[in-house]
């Protein structure tokens, strides 16, 4: 089933495997798309996959996140764009654009900046983001950020791209408002269910109207938030924090499915079905928990606040042996980690879905496709085989060097040139290791 074409909205594409965003430093400082990451997108394309979803380009002109990744949020960023997305298309692979704000969430930042602390609600969140505190957004900051959305959504377009794709998860701004324990307002914008939902219903309806109805247009959705780290997992069963477990909890597919419906309502095309609260987390991104990587983002991140700073002291005084353990208790390895999710969505919205977390062997792809998923996607194992769809055409079910879900790559990504930091991949040659991450990264 993997090489059936397969049609969203009015998009057809050649087979229903596609790439899940993946973000890198490619770009240029002011987050203008270069040949290096054209180069990068090209890869895939030439590999095999029927479309590819873009990293999060930024809506919002002040939060990059992180420095060196896209943005689309002035009109100067929409040629260079085109030129890339046409010579992606020219190898039949289809392009859809995945927009977003980080909110609070902004990883890094030249300096310390008031906007990359804007949220839902104020608050303190000590892992994602660099902010020593999150701050509620005013009315008319809401309002910007709705029209940021709608108005990347028609650079897009003229882009050339195949469809956009809004981003309602991974901690970012619009996830800030869905969740419950984030999302502490009590005005038009929090409060119930409905009302953190409200956030992404502007945010939809002011992208279709802007695009029209015949662009398609997705969203990618966390099924549920689950307690977005094992630490939180671990406060939960403490009996004095359950008063405040609503903090700890976020949405579940209950309330998820609710907004799965509305958002068929409002004229969505798809749902790219994951699970978990921030990037990385271990119901999104399953396999091992990168402490040496998260090491390095936190220390190359500390001079950015109080917080950071904290964080990177406590990193670095807990010895490994111990942090290990408490920071890997709720990671592993799980093959389709959002596929029952996903058919739910399926089954209950009516509308496609998108699967995503795990996928990396043929029959585990096949069999979701089987249940009644639409497509399926990948990140980490086409980071580590980007012709892995190719290799399936040539009769293997897995690539020869697998990824091994080490989650490297994830924490990396901030820092590092984007790639497999896997020694074990190959063979213990970092020599072999650093050629293929400058291979990803070359403007050839
Ligand atoms: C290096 C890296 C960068 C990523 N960047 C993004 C991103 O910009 N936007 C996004 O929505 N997801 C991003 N993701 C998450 C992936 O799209 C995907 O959801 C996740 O890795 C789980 O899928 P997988 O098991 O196939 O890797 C990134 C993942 C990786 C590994």
């Amino acid at each position: 089933m993997i090489f059936e074409e397969r049609t969203l909205g009015n998009v057809t594409f050649r087979n229903r495997i596609l790439r899940s965003s993946v973000g890198g430093r490619m770009c240029a400082y002011d987050g203008t798309v270069t040949d290096v990451w054209r180069n990068f997108e090209l890869k895939f394309a030439r590999g095999g996959v029927g479309g590819i979803i873009s990293t999060t380009f930024s809506t919002n002109p002040r939060r990059q996140s992180p420095l060196e990744y896209p943005t689309i949020s002035d009109k100067k960023y929409v040629r260079p764009l085109k030129v890339a997305i046409d010579a992606i298309k020219g190898e039949g692979c289809r392009y859809i654009v995945q927009i977003g704000d980080p909110g609070a969430a902004t990883q890094l930042s030249l300096f310390p900046e008031r906007e990359d602390e804007l949220s839902s609600s104020n608050g303190f969140e000590p892992l994602y983001g660099y902010g020593s505190f999150r701050r509620e957004m005013s009315a008319q900051q809401i309002s910007k950020a709705i029209f940021d959305f709608e108005i990347a959504a028609a650079r897009v377009q003229d882009a050339g791209a195949d469809g956009v794709e809004i981003t309602a998860e991974k901690g970012y701004l619009i996830h800030q408002f869905l969740n419950p324990g984030m999302n502490r307002r009590k005005d038009d914008w929090g409060g119930s269910p409905e009302r953190r939902f409200r956030l992404l219903e502007e945010i939809v309806k002011a992208v279709r109207s802007r695009v029209g109805r015949e662009y398609l247009v997705g969203v990618r959705i966390a099924a549920a938030d689950f307690n977005y780290l094992p630490y939180l997992n671990f406060a939960f069963r403490v009996p004095w924090v359950w008063p405040l477990r609503h903090h700890f909890l976020g949405n579940s597919v209950e309330t998820t499915m609710r907004y799965g419906l509305r958002l068929k309502e409002l004229g969505v095309d798809y749902l790219h079905v994951v699970n978990g609260y921030g990037f990385p987390n271990p119901k999104g991104n399953p396999g091992s928990f990168p402490l040496e990587e998260v090491k390095l983002f936190c220390n190359a991140t500390r001079h950015l606040s109080w917080k950071a700073a904290i964080r990177a002291a406590l990193l670095n005084l807990v010895p490994n042996w111990i942090a290990r353990p408490i920071f890997g208790l709720g990671w592993s390895y799980k093959e389709g980690i959002s596929l029952n999710d996903a058919l739910q969505f399926r089954a209950g919205t009516g509308l496609p879905v998108i699967t995503n977390g795990g996928y990396q062997m043929r029959p585990g792809m096949e069999a979701a496709l089987q249940r009644g998923c639409d497509f399926v996607s990948m990140a980490r194992a086409l980071i580590a085989t980007p012709d892995l769809v190719d290799r399936f055409k040539q009769g293997l079910d897995k690539p020869e060097a697998p990824c091994t879900f080490c989650n490297r790559c994830c924490a990396r990504t901030a820092t590092s040139p984007l790639g497999c930091y896997e020694l074990a991949r190959f063979k213990g040659s970092e020599e072999d290791m650093y050629r293929q991450i400058m291979e990803l990264n070359t403007p050839r």
